[in-house]
């Protein structure tokens, strides 16, 4: 008899990695430079971002003797598909990159997760580092390795847990983006506080002005302090099969609109947000949270500029569409929802007709 042994990396530990949060990051190429064994790598990024940043990052690795190209992506949320994907594996086979050579994503969480995909992919994967530069991609998307594309029947459904090598959010490069966008952001920034930080939320409540009028050192604080939530949450359940599932509060019925509505129509942020307020609903019909919880709520999207009212699809639409949500086990929808402001809970037992009652008394016509 022979035996065979596949030596996988064995601990979380040895795929542990920095996420750099500061100002004038993108200027520093020593931060990228120490995570490359190669020194060629594949940029990609999409039409609106590379125009702004993508030859201040080349110059900047070629500096360091780091030759890279460009891969550039259509821009939008449609794009996020196996269209797109396929276009980075032309753009990666054509310039011949190896096992070894790094792929960088510059840009938003749409650029990020399908960079993530193809690099897990891509020769069975590659070196793949994360440069988010919308609020939403620094407190979020970029970190914990999840990693994917959209399919016509359901949002994320396809993808890989696939962790960067590190995570540089470059805080300057907010300056450029829209105020909506910068909005969509601050709903996952919310969500932090609503799942596990009481006290990190009543510091959002205080700050939420701060926020909008893109005050530094309180949009730095508000990424710190959403990573370290993240990295928390991840660090105890990378793939997902106990507390993980909880950074999904809102992401249920949001990811429902995101579908039906056309992908990019609501943004993602938006579609979170208006989905939180209908998870507080349900809550409180299951009798976890009061009134006044869900009130607190709506208050606060309401101060960030987000929706609060998600778009009435009817409810056998949503319960359609809710049916492919990635929680689902043995058919069974299961919801994140709030026991307390500050303490999510994942629930496999609410009854049909409550459900139907948010679906259609907490919802506007489309
Ligand atoms: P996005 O990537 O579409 O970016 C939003 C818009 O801002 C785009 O038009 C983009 O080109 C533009 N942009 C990006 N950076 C800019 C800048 N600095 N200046 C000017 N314009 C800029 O959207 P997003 O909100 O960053 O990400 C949403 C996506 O992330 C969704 O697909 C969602 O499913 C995904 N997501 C993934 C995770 C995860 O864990 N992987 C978590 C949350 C969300
Ligand atoms: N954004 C949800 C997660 O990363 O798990």
């Amino acid at each position: 008899m022979k035996t065979i042994t596949v030596n996988l990396t064995p601990t979380l530990n040895e795929r542990s990695y920095p996420i750099l949060i500061g100002s004038g990051l993108l200027s520093h190429p020593e931060f990228i430079l120490r995570h490359l064994t190669q020194q060629r790598v594949a940029i990609i990024s999409n039409t609106t971002v590379a125009p702004l940043y993508m030859e201040k990052l080349r110059s900047k690795l070629e500096t360091k003797g780091v030759a890279s190209f460009p891969i550039i992506l259509p821009d939008g949320e449609e794009y996020k598909n196996w269209q797109t994907l396929n276009l980075i594996f032309d753009a990666l086979l054509a310039n011949r990159c190896e096992r070894s050579t790094a792929v960088l994503a510059l840009g938003g969480g749409v650029v990020g997760d399908l960079t993530g995909f193809a690099a897990a992919t891509y020769l069975r994967g590659v070196p793949f580092i994360q440069i988010p530069t919308t609020l939403l991609a620094q407190v979020d998307s970029s970190v914990g390795g999840k990693t994917g594309i959209n399919h016509p029947l359901g949002k994320n459904m396809i993808g890989a847990f696939y962790q960067p090598r590190t995570v540089l959010a470059d805080i300057e490069t907010l300056d450029t983006l829209p105020d909506r966008e910068l909005r969509a952001g601050i709903a996952e920034i919310i969500k932090y506080g609503l799942i596990r930080d009481l006290v990190f939320l009543d510091w959002i409540e205080r700050n939420i002005q701060g926020m909008l009028a893109r005050d530094a050192a309180i949009l730095t604080e508000a990424i710190e302090r959403s990573c370290a939530n993240k990295a928390d949450v991840v660090a105890a359940d990378e793939r997902e099969s106990g507390v993980r599932a909880l950074l999904n509060l809102g992401h249920t019925f949001g990811h429902a609109v995101e579908n039906a509505m056309g992908y990019g129509v609501w943004l993602h942020g938006e579609a979170v947000a208006a989905g939180t307020v209908l998870a507080a609903d349900l809550s409180h019909r299951l009798g976890m949270i009061g009134r006044e919880d869900v009130q607190r709520i709506r208050d606060l999207y309401v101060r960030a500029g987000l929706p609060v009212a998600a778009p009435n699809l009817g409810a056998e639409t949503y319960l359609r569409l809710m049916g492919l949500d990635k929680k689902v086990e043995g058919g069974k929808l299961r919801f994140v929802l709030l026991k307390h402001i500050g303490e999510a809970v994942v629930r496999a037992d609410v009854p049909r007709d409550m459900l139907i009652d948010t679906l259609t008394e907490c919802t506007v016509h489309a």
